[in-house]
């Protein structure tokens, strides 16, 4: 948003609870002219902020837009890191792949980029990854973390799980996951993540870990063939969700996890990520293009890789499709 609007919206928040602001005292605070403030008023009204005036209380903010834009991210954002750069798109190809572009030009760690709508929405094994304008929240951080390159497979697993730890705590759902990054509730994926990687030989340039996460989606705005196997976080409450709030608590606890992370990897999460784990103890295949592997889900190893027994033996897994062989009653969308 641009400085002078996102001055005005400053002033008026500090001002919610209290008395209100006069046009005077607003001209004078920003150090512009009185028919200024009436136009950037009328401007941040048009990007949805809801303003209340009259003469006895003077002007009050009385509602915010549920909208992407930095001003309102950044508005009690508690992270370090996290969001030192902000890039706000309303409409764009793939957050991940603009994240990629940044981070090659040297933006630091935690740059953050997200979008309103994404046109070319990438998922894992070349997929898709539908995006729908206001729906959903569609954003890609940039880690630089100094760990081997099979330790750094673990992010996508953190993500997933901070995923879960904070649809937990923030609205009391029960979210569970399929490794390696799909959060599902009831069954049904409302989660999904995409890490990508630049390297020099063994050595991990960066690493752009992007989610996914379906918001405010009804049923009929996701494609037939998704309806489902996919829902959102208000289809699971049944009620409308705060996407901006969502968004700034899980951006803290993605943050707090990944300081630990940087250290020490995936090892000291996976008791919690295999508690949440559908795969572990039941019969899965996995298809890694012509190769199939059938067997139980026994353990996630310390590179977050699926460990899977088939036969005598413990097979590892570093990437692919997995599929349950018997759904259970509590997951039936797989
Ligand atoms: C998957 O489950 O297949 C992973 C989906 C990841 C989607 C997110 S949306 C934000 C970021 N930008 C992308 O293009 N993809 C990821």
């Amino acid at each position: 948003m641009e400085p002078l609007l996102n001055d005005l919206v400053d002033l008026l928040r500090s001002r919610r609870t209290t008395s209100g602001w006069t046009i005077p005292r607003l001209a004078s605070a920003l150090s512009i002219s009185r028919p200024r403030v009436l136009r950037t008023l009328d401007e941040i009204q048009g990007l949805g902020y809801q303003i209340k005036s009259d003469n006895h209380s003077g002007i009050h903010l009385i509602a915010v837009p549920d909208r992407m834009i930095d001003t309102e991210i950044l508005a009690g954002l508690k992270t370090r890191t996290f969001g030192c750069q902000l890039h706000c798109y309303r409409r764009i190809g793939s957050t991940n792949s603009r994240a990629c572009q940044l981070a090659d030009t040297s933006a630091p760690e935690g740059t953050i980029v997200v979008a309103e709508e994404q046109t070319a929405g990438k998922g894992r094994l070349n997929r898709s990854w539908h995006s729908p304008p206001y729906l959903g929240i569609w954003s890609s951080v940039i880690l630089r973390p100094k760990l081997s390159l099979p330790r750094v497979s673990g992010l996508s697993l953190l993500a997933a799980l901070a995923f879960a730890e904070t649809a937990e705590r923030e609205l009391g759902l029960t979210v569970d996951l399929k490794w390696p990054n799909d959060g599902l509730i009831q069954g049904k994926k409302v989660l999904g993540v995409l890490t990508e990687v630049s390297a020099e030989g063994d050595r991990l340039s960066y690493a752009v870990c992007g989610t996914g996460i379906n918001v405010s989606h009804e049923a009929v705005d996701f494609p037939a063939e998704l309806r489902k196997r996919a829902t959102s976080l208000k289809l699971a409450m049944g009620q409308s969700i705060d996407r901006l709030a969502f968004f700034r608590a899980f951006l803290g606890e993605f943050e707090h996890a990944y300081r630990s992370f940087r250290g020490e990897g995936i090892t000291p999460f996976l008791p919690e990520y295999r508690r949440r784990s559908i795969l572990l103890g039941r019969e899965v295949v996995v298809q890694q293009g012509a190769h199939t592997v059938m067997g139980t889900g026994v353990g996630i190893d310390e590179n977050g890789a699926l460990v899977i027994r088939e036969g005598r033996r413990d097979v590892v897994v570093f990437a692919g499709e997995v599929t349950l062989r018997e759904p259970s009653a509590r997951n039936s969308g797989e």
